[in-house]
């Protein structure tokens, strides 16, 4: 399959109008999916009632068949349509936080989406997108889009349009290609279905940020305990991998540089995932800064694309500091343990 790239400005005026938006959304409406941008990462997006949408999904990325979609809208009003009740939280959450980075999971109301999209869950996960492109096609097409993470099953997220067709390309109707993502990590997926919200994965909006506005929130046992099933299905899967074994560092850079060196010693290439402060304090073969220590939301924006860097270096290995894990550092640590494995050497 031939897949388009439709190149768009998200600052142009009248979006939805845009001859490039009009055209991904019709192709939504007849069932194909297409790549869009959101704040977080590239999303790929379907129509999240048909079955014949949502398996292309599942085909394209190659996808587990029992990891349910988030269904994006671009209308609160939409939710009532697939939705079994809002909680008086989840409101509270959506006024404070929608559109942006916080996926919310509700009771679904049956027969409406296609049963493939929830991989047949009692509960539906939402959001709305915060991306000027992304809301102009959901406008535009008038549908609840299901949209994963752009990426093939398993590899990082993509965060920009060339990433997508590293892995999609040809197996996808269209790309929208709408420039990098900012805030790099997915969303946060809090559960609203009991008395307190739980959150199921860390991301774009912290524990700090939603307690602020709804008091308690629980996070997951599988994030505290890895022997815990997790609640959301996709976090039981190894995910954004790189092909080099990745190695987590808790230490001091003089440890991190004399890993680095024992290594170089036995012939192998040496990658080391730094930041901005540290990076050039490391004699590694390929060494890259991942934004700022100092600042750990440029660590997020940077953090896929620079694991996806790894792989066309072509590393044996690959070392990465490791941060706090608190605020957005906690959506970093889950997502570079995922990456490694769990493979942590403490110093
Ligand atoms: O930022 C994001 O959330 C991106 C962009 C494209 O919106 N999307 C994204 O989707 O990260 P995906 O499919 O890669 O991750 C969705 C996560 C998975 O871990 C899935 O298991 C979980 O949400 N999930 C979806 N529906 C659920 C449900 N009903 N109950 C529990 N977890 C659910
Ligand atoms: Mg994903």
């Amino acid at each position: 399959m031939y897949t388009k790239v439709w190149k768009v400005d998200k600052y142009v005026d009248n979006l939805r109008n845009n001859p490039q938006v009009v055209d991904a959304a019709h192709l939504l409406q007849e069932n194909e999916v297409v790549a869009l941008p959101t704040e977080t990462v590239y999303g790929l997006g379907g129509n999240a009632k048909s079955d014949v949408a949502v398996e292309k999904i599942f085909a394209a990325k190659g996808r587990p068949s029992d990891n349910p979609l988030i269904i994006h809208i671009g209308d609160k009003k939409q939710l009532t349509a697939f939705v079994a009740e809002i909680p008086n939280k989840a409101e509270v959450l959506m006024e404070a936080f929608w559109p942006g980075p916080l996926t919310i999971i509700f009771k679904k109301k049956d027969g409406v989406l296609s049963e493939k999209a929830t991989a047949g869950l009692e509960t539906v996960a939402v959001r709305m997108p915060d991306h000027p492109v992304a809301l102009a096609l959901l406008e535009k097409c008038q549908l609840p889009i299901a949209a994963p993470s752009a990426n093939s099953s398993g590899k990082p997220s993509p965060t920009n349009a060339q990433h997508v067709l590293d892995d999609l390309n040809g197996k996808i109707a269209g790309v929208l290609d709408g420039g990098a993502t900012g805030v790099g990590v997915e969303s946060t997926v809090v559960d609203c279905t009991e008395d307190i919200p739980v959150i199921l994965r860390p991301g774009g909006i912290t524990k700090e940020q939603l307690e602020a506005v709804v008091g308690e929130v629980h996070l997951d046992a599988a994030l505290i305990n890895e022997t815990s099933k997790p609640k959301a299905p996709g976090m039981k899967y190894q995910h954004y991998a790189p092909n080099a074994p990745l190695y987590l560092v808790n230490g001091s850079n003089t440890f991190l540089q004399r890993l680095i060196e024992e290594k170089q010693a036995e012939g192998l290439r040496v990658g080391v995932l730094a930041t901005e402060e540290s990076v050039e304090s490391y004699s590694a073969d390929v060494s890259i800064a991942c934004g700022k220590r100092a600042e750990l939301e440029t660590v997020a924006t940077a953090l896929y694309e620079t694991l996806r860097a790894f792989n066309q270096e072509k590393v044996d290995i690959i070392f990465s500091e490791t941060f706090p894990n608190t605020g957005v550092g906690h959506a970093i640590m889950n997502r570079l343990q995922k990456a490694a494995g769990n493979k942590v050497i403490e110093e």
